[in-house]
């Protein structure tokens, strides 16, 4: 396996090593990348995270003249309006797709639309603009896990099954992009991301739903909600109740001599049930961009991590879905 540095990408000859699946970083978390184009790579990515074939991936652009060859008729307005405000940054959004889209990248249920973003950073946009073509990016870790915020999160995950490992550091935002879209006639987020649904709401003008669980009675328009998503190998303790406090010291002594970790927020007091603390600083942004960080640090160490939940408001409801999904116990 062999690590570059983003900055030092300029010297790699970027064409060789995308003959096959490279880890890249994103502002949101790293991903694992292949051309549109090619669909040995693509089909390596399923394999290499264990990904369900079903589960569509997002395509990643570095100018907009790359959506005339994705999407299929007009761009609705509100798109529009949104790629102004959020391109490049942590913004997915569902298009209608055109025929030629590689159905190894819309997944195996074939449905009619892709997801595509521009990413926020000038140097990997720039890798995508030398190689002349999109890459398909999912999240670079085994399918399941929490997603990889660091170069070295990918390694624990992914190892000697990626030749090319591109390194630029902690991801600034540490969650997924929101990923959106107009559904039946819905302004619909499907997953729930830094840009938050008020300020989506704020650029179009109307109410926007969440819908980010999977619903039995319904066509499933993001295949990805089904799965199970973020969990890392010990059990998590999301406390949501106003008697969290109380809930944690009893929870914290029902376990006994396990040794527990907790994901702590700044300016709350905590019970000293704990065996590790990860801080995960104080504003809802710096809480995001280390949630996933943190599960990983404890999961190493600890038999169980406990988090007290946020509101579900701006950043905190991105953060909500990514704990909620990843608990094992929800105590309110
Ligand atoms: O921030 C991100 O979006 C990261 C970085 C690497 O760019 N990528 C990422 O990809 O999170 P992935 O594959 O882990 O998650 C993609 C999500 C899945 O839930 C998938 O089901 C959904 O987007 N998705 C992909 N294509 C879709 C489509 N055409 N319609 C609805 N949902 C789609
Ligand atoms: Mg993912």
């Amino acid at each position: 396996m062999k690590i570059v540095k983003l900055d030092e990408i300029g010297r790699v000859d970027v064409q060789q090593y995308f003959e096959d699946v490279v880890v890249v970083p994103t502002e949101t978390v790293y991903g694992l990348a292949a051309r549109i184009d090619n669909e040995k790579a693509l089909k390596n990515i399923f394999k290499i995270k264990g990904r369900p074939s079903d589960n569509p991936l997002i395509v990643h652009i570095s100018d907009l003249d790359m959506l005339g060859g994705l999407v299929d008729g007009d761009v609705p307005a509100e798109y529009s309006a949104l790629m102004d405000r959020f391109w490049p940054g942590p913004l997915t959004l569902v298009f209608k797709r055109r025929e030629s889209v590689s159905k190894t990248v819309v997944g195996k249920s074939s449905i009619d639309t892709v997801a595509v973003r521009m990413p926020k950073g000038e140097k990997i946009r720039n890798l995508i603009r030398r190689l002349g073509v999109p890459l398909a990016i999912p999240s670079a870790n085994t399918s399941g896990k929490p997603s990889p915020t660091r170069v070295e999160h990918v390694i624990d995950d992914l190892g000697e099954k990626v030749a090319l490992y591109i390194d630029d550091g902690p991801c600034e935002i540490g969650l997924e992009s929101t990923v959106f879209g107009i559904i039946d006639g819905n302004y619909v987020i499907l997953r729930p991301g830094s840009v938050t649904k008020e300020s989506i709401e704020s650029v179009v003008g109307k109410k926007v739903l969440v819908k980010s669980k999977a619903e039995n009675s319904e066509k499933l328009v993001c295949p990805g909600q089904k799965y199970r998503h973020y969990s890392p190998e010990h059990p998590v303790y999301l406390f949501t109740g106003s008697a969290w406090y109380q809930d944690m010291l009893k929870c914290g002594q029902a376990l006994g001599n396990a040794k527990i970790g907790i994901l702590r927020r700044r300016g709350l007091e905590y019970p000293t049930v704990f065996y590790k603390e990860y801080d995960l600083g104080e504003s809802l942004q710096d809480c995001a961009q280390n949630t996933f960080s943190g599960l990983r640090f404890l999961d190493k160490t600890c038999d169980a991590i406990f988090v007290v939940g946020f509101a579900l408001e701006d950043e905190g409801l991105a953060i909500m879905d990514k704990l909620e999904k990843a608990a094992s116990y929800i105590i309110n």
